[in-house]
């Protein structure tokens, strides 16, 4: 009988056959420990030479690092002290090779840069680590879907290739688009989500969006996924609240279903069992810049915040922290002015905790058109590329508000990452393009 190897502690005893790759071996004269992975967990195979026939033996002694197999056996329970993954080893009764590669893998297990890591990411991918950190990103879509899904908000896909700017034209992928000129690859779909929840009330999208990023940091991607969600009769106090539930919620699904995922990337667990429990605090960007200048930081008022401020809020702070109501400046012509505090806009970043940074990007958006034409006069926007969005304002304007939260950011968060490139399949960045 096939069977996958997660499955294994429930067929003990059984002969059963498993379709894999060789993970590592090792071994003496008459016994060799095979282990073996087949994309669903790690097994011990023991291929015990008395009992195997000659070609079997032969078989697994030339078997190589990665080479593809097929091995039947018997399921055996391991005694406590032994150290067998999942509690079981395969007694080998007999095996078919695939495949033994012809060179050797170039990823063997002793320590490898990350240069050349990156380079062979294809290959990579099979080491444990990624893996557990490609199936914990897994349970982070399922259950940020999940979220919006119990909460009945309609999935609605934004185009890839749009004509107006989404966020900033300082990061625009330009594409040349036939007879209209120029195409840009999608920052956000915030816009079109705006059209959305005027005929669904609630509504998001998950989707790759782009930035050419021209600075090599450990938090930026040109090509990232984005969930954004989009609120129609929405206070900012509302989508703050919202934003605290969902990533309080993945947070505690993460560490629900993946707590075998998270002990294998030894993440520091302390920081997402508060983050579960939800009650970020919140502060507005004037406490915000003064305190970090009393940090040591020379943030003056109207800059937006660097990387070394957002460590220092991360460190401040035991859960991620909103920082609301940036300079008008600061920020994308969308959004809302505070009517308290008329230089600012009704906005917040969630910072969170380590040195992980923004993770959210969200506010309350301009519904008022003659305030909304004067930002995007003032950002020197083609207006033209803006009339449908302003129509918004002109058939029907609601208070609405929404967010983006950058799955990799999250993800490198979640699972206490470096870097973001970890946070994955394949990475794209200003240096990186291949594989
Ligand atoms: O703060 P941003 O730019 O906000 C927006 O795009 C809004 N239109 C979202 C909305 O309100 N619907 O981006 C949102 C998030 C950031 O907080 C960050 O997590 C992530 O997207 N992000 C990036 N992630 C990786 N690489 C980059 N270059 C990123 N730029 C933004
Ligand atoms: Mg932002």
């Amino acid at each position: 009988m096939d069977a996958l190897i997660k499955d294994l502690p429930g067929h003990i005893g059984d002969e059963v056959t498993v379709k894999g790759w060789l993970y590592n071996k090792r071994g003496h004269k008459k016994v060799l420990f095979l282990i073996l992975r087949d994309g669903t967990g790690l097994l011990q195979a023991v291929a015990f030479k008395p009992s195997l026939s000659e070609e079997a033996w032969a078989d697994a002694e030339r078997l190589s690092q990665e080479s593809s197999l097929i091995v039947t056996g018997t399921v055996q329970a391991v005694g406590e002290g032994h150290h067998a993954p999942g509690g079981v080893e395969l007694a080998i009764s007999s095996i078919e090779v695939v495949q033994v590669p012809e060179m050797e893998y170039p990823i063997t297990p002793k320590d490898h840069g990350v240069d050349f890591l990156m380079r062979n990411r294809h290959l990579w991918l099979r080491s444990q680590r990624q893996w557990h950190l490609l199936r914990i990103r897994n349970e982070v879509i399922f259950a940020l879907r999940k979220f919006f899904y119990d909460r009945d908000f309609l999935c609605f896909d934004s185009p890839i290739l749009t004509g107006a700017i989404g966020e900033s034209a300082g990061t625009l992928f330009e594409i040349d688009y036939f007879d209209l000129g120029k195409a840009y690859l999608a920052q956000t779909g915030q816009l079109y989500q705006e059209a959305a929840v005027m005929a669904h009330r609630n509504t998001f999208c998950f989707g790759p969006t782009f930035r050419a990023e021209k600075s090599k940091t450990r938090k930026h991607l040109t090509e990232f996924w984005m969930l954004e969600g989009e609120m129609a009769y929405c206070t900012h106090d509302e989508s703050l609240q919202l934003q605290e539930d969902m990533v309080a919620y993945v947070v505690r699904w993460v560490l629900e279903h993946c707590a075998d995922d998270l002990r294998e990337v030894e993440r520091d667990l302390a920081p997402l069992e508060r983050a579960a429990e939800g009650g970020f605090p919140r502060i507005v960007y004037r406490d915000a810049v003064k305190l970090l200048q009393s940090k040591g930081s020379d943030t003056q008022w109207g800059e937006d915040l660097g990387a070394p401020d957002e460590t220092i809020l991360g460190n401040e702070f035991d859960r991620p922290v909103f920082v609301c109501c940036y300079p008008r400046q600061a920020k994308a012509f969308y959004m809302k002015r505070n009517p308290d505090d008329p230089e600012t806009v009704l906005c917040a970043d969630l910072i969170a905790t380590e040195d992980h940074g923004e993770i959210i990007g969200g506010s309350a958006r301009e519904d008022d058109l003659e305030l909304l034409l004067e930002r995007i006069t003032e950002e020197n926007l083609p207006l033209d590329s803006y009339e449908w969005y302003l129509d918004l304002r002109r058939y029907g304007t609601v208070p609405h508000a929404g967010f983006g939260i950058g799955l990799e950011r999250f993800v490198k968060y979640i699972c206490g990452l470096q870097h973001i490139r970890e946070a994955c399949c394949f990475p794209r960045m200003m240096e990186k393009l291949y594989p």
